[in-house]
Formats: structure tokens, C-alpha cells, sequence
């Protein structure tokens, strides 16, 4: 089965044919990072517009360079949420109207779930299917949530940030050291030249104990990483690095401390339940100080660690036409109704809010 995906949560214009889950016959992706270089950060107006004049264009390269053409094409996957509204609303709309023109079913899919399929686009992955249970945990600039697998496609949240996600906060780290934007792969690169006796002690992103915030989670399996930037904000305005290597050095010290926490939370969890397989998903996924301590974690529990390629770790459309086609079974109905949900938290389903109720 042949799946269209089409991705426009943010400020990646995606689209991608992938068949039976697993196998990508395209995956086109335009970035429109160098739109919002200049202002430091995604311009939801600017996504949006830009996502109107791409979509088309992409969508056609990823059908016609799939091989398959738009007879091959059973079925249609998009984004519904999280994301920007103005965005997630151009890739919605393109897909109902191909969905309709083709006269095949439209799935709506949970940007988050989506991304913690991608280590099972590589070929040499296991079956999701066999990987039950299974601790997922999706890191990237919108989330940072540890979720709990019972089987492929049911999910539980075991723990989460309560403020920023963790791929902001390098993204505002780096823009207060005056790096360039988007800020993760700026701090990873240079941290990598940092001199190794020279350490910044930042917290390590511990919640405020029995803030409310938690909603009933676990604070040991939380993170909270707005005290650790306002520790880094008093650090820079105090005393300005002056050269390269002072900031390279913060640089380190301060994803040592993001690190840190999501390793620390992740070795938690490994703790409390064995599980099949650990999947990691996300932009925040590439950065090469968390593969290394994530791959130390699962090692030291005796859990498989599945990461993704690096092509498929920020947003891409592969990972929704992959998911699309492990979650077909719960609604096959083209859907004129359909709409984006914004605010989708991971594991709301939305099968399930079409179908009038939560799981
Ligand atoms: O998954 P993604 O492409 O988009 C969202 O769904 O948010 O993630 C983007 C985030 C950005 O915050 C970016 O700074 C971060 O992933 N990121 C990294 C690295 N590469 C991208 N963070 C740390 N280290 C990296 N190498
Ligand atoms: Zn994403």
C-alpha cells in the first residue's frame, strides 16, 4: 500500500510516498529556515504563506519521483496537529482536496506519534509491531515527552516538559550567545571544541517539587528547562563571554545540562519497566552528546536503542505516510470534516476525535 504524506505543522514543506510503512519511494523536504534566519525564529505568517506557494510543487516532485505516479497512490496521510494553525491548515486542505480528486482515504496523524516512527524507516529496523512495549521519547523544538508504548499505536505520557521543549531551549541558548538560529546544531557543532576543564554548573532542569504543573505525572520522569535559560541569561549578563572558546565552553556546559536531564529521565523509566525497544524521535534526535548518552542508557539496561537516520529526524513527511499506514485500521473514511488541531498533545488520537471522543 502506497501512502501519500503530506508535513506542513511548521516551517517544513514535506511530502513523501512511502509503501507499507516502511519502505520511502520519495521524501521531498523544503526548509524555510533561511525565511526566519533573520528573525531568530519561526514567523507563523511567514510559514504560512510560504507553505501556500511550496505545497503544490513538493507534492508533485514526491509523487513523481516515487516512481509510483498518482495511479499508485492509495491513500493520503497529513498532519493535524500540533503545530501552527495557518500552517497545518495549507497541508490539511491539499490533502482533502487530492484525497477527493483521488477518491482515496485521507488519514489525519498526530505530528508527535509521527515522530517516533522514524527509526522504523531504515531498513535494517525491526517491526514496530514486535517492539512492545516499547518507551518513546520524541525531543525535538515543539515537545519533549517520554511515552509509554503497551502496543504500536497505544500510547501513554509517563512524563514531559512543563514549559519549554527541549529543542527550544537550545534554540534561545544559542541566541543568547549569539549563535545563529536554528540554535541546536550550533551548539552541538561548537560544543565539540570546548576545552574540557572548563565547566559552567547549570541545574540540571529538575520540575519546582508538587508545582501544579505536573497535572498528576511523575516529577521524577519531568523536566522543566526555563530556570536552566534564566540561569544562562544571569551567566551571559553578568559576566559576557568575550572569546570563542568562553562560549563554546558555556555552549557545552549548558547541553551537557539538556543532556543530562533527558538522559537521567530516560534512565528512570528504563528502570521501572523493562521494555521490547527504546525509539527516539525528533530534530533535537541529531544532536550527537544525547545519541551518545542515550546510547550508553540503553545499553546499561540491557534495551535496544532505535534512532533515526538523520534524514528523517527533523520534520519530514515520510514519518506521517509511515505512521498513516500502522494506524489505517481505525478510520478509512475520507473525511470533508476533518479539520487541524493545533494544541494535539502526544498520545490524543485524532481517529478518535473525528470519531467524537478521546481514547
Ligand atoms: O523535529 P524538528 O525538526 O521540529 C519540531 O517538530 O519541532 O526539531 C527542530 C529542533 C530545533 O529546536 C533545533 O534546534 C533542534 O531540533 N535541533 C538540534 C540539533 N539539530 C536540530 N538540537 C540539538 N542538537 C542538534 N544537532
Ligand atoms: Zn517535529
Amino acid at each position: 500500500m502506497n501512502i501519500l504524506g503530506i508535513e506542513t505543522s511548521c516551517d517544513e514543506t514535506a511530502a513523501a510516498v512511502v509503501r507499507d510503512g516502511r519502505e520511502t519511494l520519495s521524501n521531498v523536504v523544503f526548509s524555510q529556515i533561511p525565511l526566519h534566519k533573520p528573525w531568530g525564529g519561526v514567523v507563523p505568517e511567514i510559514a504560512g504563506r510560504s507553505h501556500v506557494e511550496k505545497i503544490g510543487g513538493v507534492v508533485e516532485e514526491a509523487v513523481s519521483s516515487s516512481g509510483v505516479g498518482w495511479g499508485g497512490i492509495d491513500a493520503v496521510a497529513v498532519t493535524c496537529g500540533p503545530g501552527l494553525a495557518a500552517s497545518l491548515l495549507v497541508g490539511l486542505n491539499a490533502a482533502k482536496g487530492i484525497a477527493l480528486a483521488l477518491g482515496r482515504p485521507l488519514y489525519g496523524v498526530n505530528h508527535i506519534e509521527a515522530h517516533l516512527h522514524t527509526p522504523f524507516l531504515s531498513p535494517g529496523a525491526p517491526d514496530p509491531l514486535s517492539c512492545s512495549p516499547m518507551l518513546g521519547i520524541a525531543v525535538s523544538g515543539g515537545h519533549t515527552a517520554w511515552m509509554d508504548m503497551e502496543r504500536y499505536g497505544s500510547y501513554s505520557i509517563i512524563g514531559q516538559t512543563l514549559d519549554d521543549a527541549c529543542g527550544e531551549a537550545f534554540d534561545k541558548a544559542a541566541k543568547l550567545l549569539g549563535l545563529g538560529y536554528p540554535g541546536g546544531p550550533e551548539i552541538d557543532r561548537i560544543s565539540r571544541s570546548a576545552r574540557r576543564a572548563v565547566r559552567f554548573d547549570f541545574p540540571r532542569a529538575a520540575p519546582r517539587p508538587g508545582t501544579t504543573a505536573l497535572g498528576g505525572l511523575d516529577a521524577s520522569l519531568c523536566v522543566s528547562f526555563s530556570g536552566l535559560k534564566t540561569s544562562l541569561l544571569h551567566l551571559v549578563r553578568n559576566s559576557p563571554p568575550s572569546t570563542p572558546e568562553e562560549i563554546a565552553d558555556i555552549a557545552a556546559s549548558y547541553q551537557d545540562a539538556v543532556v543530562d536531564a533527558i538522559a537521567l529521565r530516560t534512565e528512570r523509566a528504563l528502570e521501572r519497566r523493562r521494555y521490547a525497544a527504546l525509539a527516539v524521535g525528533g530534530g533535537v534526535s541529531l544532536n550527537s552528546a544525547l545519541r551518545e548518552r542515550l546510547a550508553a542508557v540503553a545499553s546499561a539496561a540491557g534495551t535496544p536503542l532505535l534512532l533515526a537516520e538523520p534524514r528523517y529526524c527533523g520534520d519530514n513527511a515520510a514519518m506521517i505516510a509511515g505512521l498513516a499506514f500502522y494506524r489505517r485500521a481505525v478510520e478509512a473514511e475520507f473525511s470533508a470534516g476533518m479539520d487541524v488541531m493545533p494544541s494535539l498533545r502526544p498520545g490524543d488520537d485524532p481517529f478518535a476525535e473525528r470519531a467524537g471522543g478521546r481514547k
